[in-house]
């Protein structure tokens, strides 16, 4: 019943990063979006028919480089196929090289916030102001729009930022319309959905937490499944909705890998207290640290920790006899650990691109495997968790591992948990703290000079991480005022004795990650 189905966009996924937040944009507007791998063709689009009118397509961004070998390309069939396209800065210069405009490799670069010239506010960038800013992240640059293509948008090294075919409803942007950062972004993708590509808005999200429930349900049928709980808001939202799915079926196992917060594996176990779900903390300190004795290089550490954690999920299965593993991975864990066709490994997040190859489960179930951070917030407060869980600041998997850089040993494990408990008190006793999306320390692998009471003292830096962002794709480091950074800095100073160095961290992300390792 073709006259049912919704309107949707298909997003050709060339492995950006931000594939998945366009998907996320379209159906914010209620129209219905699929992300097909970048080799479709007119037929796989074709195919999509079954579960939505194709009203559109949009050609992502990717870390490739058109003219190297193996880049991905565009299947020249869905040029015939007559539906209005556009490409999202690898997608402009894909569009570029079809139609034989020029491409230069690498030789002007552009990142973060960019102020764009409108020369043709038309189409897609139908009301923009003569100058906009806009979020661009790119090496090679389009410097001639091909033959039938007209200019839109300009910078002072991007002749050609924005185009469009002179006939057909072919758009090209080089920047993210995407990203927050991009003021009028929204408008730019609205454009082109419901004025370009004409999309009526009659598609509603679907009942997450009612289909999440129903899938783990069919997976799991009669049998016992397990759920790794770290305390964090995504692994206790999919903890919450795993209960409702399977009540007694299932257990949770906190492991405390000695990499934890201070008291972070008590304030676990306390939070979980009557809330009807069986939870067994497993002591696995000793066997970690084991395993990470002298490693330092940051994905080996990751590695580890993800090989590790599987062997006691596995030990723990067996005794309970549970088949299935359930995961609170969300969608940029698996994005940044390069899980799609075309994308870059950035850092193999643990419970992703850090498992081991054999596994014995007979499945992992990943429930909030396609959502971002503020959807599961959202899912937590329909859940009803309590909201010191659902603000609860996110904590890798692999904890304090990748925020003490270099070896791991328990005596600087020490030093960085009383640092990370100052940072943490100081940022929470500010009046709007649950606006800032992380704030911890890392303990650096350089120790400087320092003078304390009068006598030499030489001790480790310590760095300071705190971060503003919307779902961690993207972050900003936070402005904080100096007196909460002299506070921090000076109680770190006089109450450990082992450091001597505080510095704060002043990077974005990109180009740097949250994280330090
Ligand atoms: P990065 O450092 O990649 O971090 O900018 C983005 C967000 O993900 C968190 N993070 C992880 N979460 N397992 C997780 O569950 C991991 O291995 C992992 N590594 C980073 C990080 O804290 C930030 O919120």
């Amino acid at each position: 019943m073709t006259q049912n189905l919704p309107d949707g966009i298909v997003i050709l996924d060339y492995g950006g990063q931000y594939c998945h937040l366009i998907a996320r944009r379209v159906r914010e507007m209620n129209v219905y979006s699929e992300i097909l791998p970048s080799d479709s063709t007119a037929t796989d689009i074709q195919t999509i028919s079954k579960v939505m009118k194709p009203k559109g397509i949009i050609l992502s961004g990717s870390p490739h480089s058109v003219n190297r070998e193996g880049a991905p390309q565009l299947d020249l069939s869905i040029l015939d196929i007559d539906l209005p396209i556009l490409g999202l800065c690898y997608g402009l210069q894909l569009l570029a090289n079809v139609y034989a405009g020029k491409i230069r490799k690498g030789a002007i670069r552009e990142y973060g916030i960019t102020f764009v010239n409108i020369k043709n506010p038309e189409g897609v960038l139908d009301g923009m102001d003569s100058m906009e800013e806009v979020w661009m992240s790119h090496g090679d640059t389009v410097f001639k729009a091909p033959e039938n293509f007209k200019v839109l948008a300009y910078t002072d090294v991007c002749p050609v930022a924005a185009m469009k075919h002179v006939d057909k409803q072919i758009y090209g942007l080089q920047w993210h319309p995407e990203v927050v950062h991009t003021k009028h972004g929204k408008k730019m993708l609205r454009n082109f959905i419901f004025e370009v590509c004409k999309c009526s808005p009659n598609w509603k999200p679907l009942d997450a937490v009612e289909l999440s429930i129903e899938r783990i349900k069919e997976i799991v049928g009669n049998n016992q499944a397990i759920i790794a709980l770290s305390g964090g808001v995504d692994s206790s939202v999919a903890a919450v909705l795993a209960a409702r799915a399977l009540d007694d079926k299932l257990v949770a196992i906190h492991v405390d890998h000695g990499l934890m917060r201070m008291n972070e594996s008590e304030e676990v176990a306390k939070a979980f207290e009557n809330r009807g779900l069986r939870l067994i903390v497993v002591n696995a300190q000793e066997r970690f640290l084991k395993k990470l004795e002298e490693v330092t290089d940051p994905e080996q550490k990751r590695k580890i920790i993800g090989e590790e954690f599987i062997r006691v999920f596995e030990e723990e299965a067996r005794k309970i006899g549970a088949d299935y593993l359930i995961q609170g991975t969300i969608y940029p864990d698996r994005i940044e650990s390069g899980i799609t066709k075309d994308s870059d490994t950035i850092k193999t997040h643990h419970n992703v691109g850090g498992l081991p190859l054999s596994i014995e489960f007979k499945e992992i179930i990943e429930p909030l495997k396609d959502l971002y951070k503020d959807e599961v917030r959202a899912l937590g407060e329909k859940l009803e968790l309590p909201r010191s869980l659902i603000i609860r600041q996110p904590f890798p998997g692999p904890g304090l591992a990748v925020r003490l850089i270099g070896t791991i040993t328990q005596e600087k494990l020490e030093i960085l948990r009383k640092a990370d408990a100052i940072v943490c008190q100081e940022i929470e006793s500010l009046p709007n703290y649950d606006e800032i999306w992380q704030y911890f320390a890392v303990l650096t692998n350089t120790k400087t000079t320092g003078v304390k009471g009068d006598e030499r003292a030489y001790g480790w830096t310590l760095a300071i991480r705190v971060v503003e962002s919307v779902d961690a794709m993207t972050a900003n480091f936070s402005k904080l005022h100096w007196d909460t950074l002299e506070k921090i800095s000076n109680r770190v100073c006089n109450e450990i004795p082992h450091i001597t160095r505080v510095v704060y961290d002043i990077t974005h992300k990109p180009p740097a990650t949250i994280e330090w390792e």
